[in-house]
């Protein structure tokens, strides 16, 4: 029985890998992916996922541009990671198909259906604005890559996606439906290193460009936090949505901060229960990190 899913992302060099496992993945039913600010600007991260889907064959999949910025913060782009084009290092040839001509949340409510899982791996500013106009029916689960317990990688406190909108955050983890939170805890201890990118590389044409894209991905951790390898965020979202027992969770209370400007976006888990706050998501806190790669690995290999 396969999972209807509705990928929401800012491709970004670990979002195209998540969407190369989605479209790769038999417990997938893709329903669609939609479009929003982060890693780059709308109109470069709407054109990175039709190049992925190009590259792959499967223009098929409708692609909706959503929020071209944050509900209320001012627009800030992650180029010093992915790129000025958002998908910098393999040569990838211009889309030749568009994006459909339905805006994201519309989109979303056309083709949501009872058991959809909203796999969210950008900022959440496309979610917020469909909970508010659309409501919470047919929203089986929200699994996101975001935030973390310890961590931050955009600000000391904040992990990027949470960072660029933290309002569309908020009203995402107080929706009311189960929602996953796949942080930097968990993300960071899975890297992408040189010996698993050989192996990428032999699978042939596309794992040769995943291989790619970490060489590029990985400039940046290896300047930031000296490590051999990058972590593939997204994609970790997208397989514990099919294969759950890939991270540990524990449900927990997470709260978003939007008013300090020092610890803006700052994800604050109640890992230890210190509050009478209510659980609102199950938390990442580990991960079976070969697991993940051989999985991962399986399915680049079979496109
Ligand atoms: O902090 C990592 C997250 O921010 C990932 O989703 C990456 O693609 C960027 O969007
Ligand atoms: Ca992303």
């Amino acid at each position: 029985m396969s999972i209807p899913i509705v990928l929401d992302c800012d491709p970004g060099h670990d979002d195209a890998i998540a969407l190369l496992l989605a479209l790769a993945s038999p417990e997938v039913e893709l329903l669609g992916v939609t479009t929003v600010h982060g890693n780059q600007t709308l109109e470069k991260t709407t054109e990175n996922a039709l190049r992925v889907l190009e590259l792959v064959g499967r223009s098929d999949v409708p692609v909706a541009p959503g929020a071209d910025r944050p509900l209320l913060r001012d627009l800030r782009v992650a180029a010093h990671v992915h790129g000025e084009s958002g998908l910098d290092g393999p040569e990838l040839p211009a889309a030749t198909a568009g994006p459909v001509d339905e805006p994201a949340i519309d989109f979303i409510a056309g083709r949501i259906r009872a058991g959809t899982v909203l796999v969210a791996v950008g900022p959440l500013t496309n979610i917020a604005l469909y909970l508010e106009a659309h409501g919470t029916e047919n929203i089986e689960r929200i699994v996101l890559m975001g935030g973390a317990i310890a961590e931050g990688n955009m600000t000391p406190a904040a992990e990027f996606n949470i960072w660029a909108d933290p309002e569309a955050a908020q009203r995402v983890f107080h929706c009311g439906r189960p929602v996953t939170m796949i942080g930097l805890d968990v993300t960071h201890k899975a890297l992408l290193t040189h010996e698993w990118a050989e192996r990428f590389r032999a699978t042939g044409r596309i794992g040769t460009f995943v291989a790619e894209l970490v060489d590029f991905f990985k400039r940046y951790h290896a300047h930031t936090y000296g490590w051999d390898g990058a972590p593939i965020h997204d994609a970790v979202a997208l397989a514990h949505a099919i294969r759950p027992s890939l991270v540990r969770t524990e449900h927990r209370n997470v709260e978003i901060e939007v008013e300090s400007e020092l610890c803006r976006g700052r994800t604050v888990v109640d890992l230890w229960r210190r509050t009478e706050r209510p659980p609102n998501a199950d938390v990442g806190v580990d991960i079976d990190g070969d697991a993940f790669f051989e999985l991962l690995l399986e399915r680049v290999a079979s496109l």
